[in-house]
């Protein structure tokens, strides 16, 4: 899978550790940045991986900050995006088989790097449901249009 990954500062270290667990697990593996644990701002990181995802230019995205919820924010303005805040394995796959989520952000300050490689691992492996599931999301993307 071709996997796009962004981070602050506040999500470098776990960001890093993603990366070497995805390439290890043979995804194609792109990173937008940032590149040090310098402080830094987190919105261009999290569009330009989003966008990447939009463009069909990644399968997936994993991006990380402090708390998850920045990069979340930003990544949910770019059209046909849907990022949830995963805090655990189950939360991430429900948000793809019910939200048919293709962005998932982590919180750099509160998990354990295992604890982000079951998160995404989950989210990568689970696929989307159809049926009402399929009916909803639908919803949401024509919402984006209106
Ligand atoms: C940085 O201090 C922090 O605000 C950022 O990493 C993120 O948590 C924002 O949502």
């Amino acid at each position: 899978m071709r996997i796009v990954l962004g981070a602050d500062h506040g999500g470098f270290a776990l960001k890093e550790h993603v990366k070497e667990t995805l390439k290890a697990g043979g995804h194609s593996v792109s990173d937008v940045g940032t590149s040090s644990a310098e402080s830094t701002d987190y919105p261009q990181f999290a569009h330009d991986a989003a966008q990447m995802v939009a463009d069909g230019d990644a399968d997936m995205a994993v991006l990380a900050c402090g708390s998850g919820n920045g990069v979340a924010i930003v990544a949910n303005k770019v059209p046909g995006i849907r990022a949830v805040n995963a805090h655990d394995a189950d939360e991430a796959a429900l948000s793809r088989r019910h939200n048919h989520a293709n962005v998932v952000t982590l919180s750099g300050a509160r998990l354990e790097p295992a604890e982000a490689d079951h998160i995404v691992a989950a989210f990568l492996a689970t696929e989307t449901e159809g049926g009402r599931h399929e009916r909803r999301v639908g919803q949401i993307v024509a919402l984006e249009s209106e």
